[in-house]
């Protein structure tokens, strides 16, 4: 089976599109959450997440922007953000977002993955350093376990004796970009796709990654995108200048 991974969308329309126009053949996709939140085109965004099929794990901006959860905690950039996409999304669309299952979801057919948007053991917790992933590469609930909501390409793994930290091995620049990971057997990952439509991991194009489980391979991909475009949609939405300014820095 070939999958089709993403997280983070994000209300890019621009960056989902350029993802969807550039991934290989798959036969499903697993989306890991944060349809919206941040971006200027909420309602595109999830009419584009439900086209692709019914694996969605829900996000903590799916969740705030459907009203499951208070947004004390969010930076105030992001609340605004999530303040503006409650007032723009149709109550249909709102309803959909709040379906969303919370991870971790075992997709059909797969018995040794696991998707989540923050990790296993909290939908809201980052995966970004050592220490947070050992004890779930220890004890895995899933051989491989994908997550977001860090927004950095990238992951971990484990043999059962030693641990790595996983990044792409990429070039960076402007053009579409992939990395391999040749997947062993007996080893567990922690992997991420990185995001559609807000990176921070210091390289601005929308990132992806293809699972393939027959060829024990997963390809991490970048794409650029329209940048100026989506920045623009959210100049003109009246949301928080940072917003725009972040995504062509990818931070
Ligand atoms: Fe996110």
């Amino acid at each position: 089976m070939r999958v089709l991974v993403i997280s983070d969308i994000h209300a890019n329309l621009h960056a989902l599109e350029a993802v969807l126009a550039a991934a290989p053949a798959h036969d499903v996709v697993w989306n890991l959450g944060d349809v919206v939140g941040y971006g200027a085109n909420p309602e595109e965004a999830i009419d584009g997440a439900r086209a692709l099929g019914s694996l969605v794990v829900r996000g903590n901006h799916d969740r705030a922007c459907a009203g499951l959860m208070g947004i004390e905690d969010f930076t105030e950039n992001a609340a605004r953000a999530v303040r503006w996409t409650q007032k723009v999304l149709s109550a249909e669309r709102r309803e959909w977002l709040r379906e969303l299952m919370a991870g971790p979801v075992a997709p059909e057919g797969s018995a040794e993955v696991s998707c989540v948007h923050g990790s296993p053991r909290d939908e809201d917790e980052y995966l970004f350093t050592f220490n947070d992933a050992w004890p779930l590469l220890r004890r895995p609930a899933a051989r491989i376990t994908f997550f977001g909501h860090t927004h950095v390409q990238g992951g971990f793994a484990s043999n059962g004796e030693e641990f790595f930290h996983l990044r792409p091995d990429l070039d960076g620049g402007d053009e579409a970009e992939e990395a391999e990971l040749a997947l062993r057997a007996g080893a567990r990952y922690l992997l991420n796709p990185g995001s559609v439509g807000q990176p921070r991991d210091g390289d601005w194009r929308a990132a992806f990654a293809l699972y393939d489980s027959a060829r024990s391979l997963l390809v991490w991909h970048r794409v650029p995108y329209c940048v100026a475009e989506a920045q623009k949609r959210i100049r003109a939405a009246g949301l928080p200048e940072y917003l725009a300014d972040r995504l062509s820095e990818g931070r």
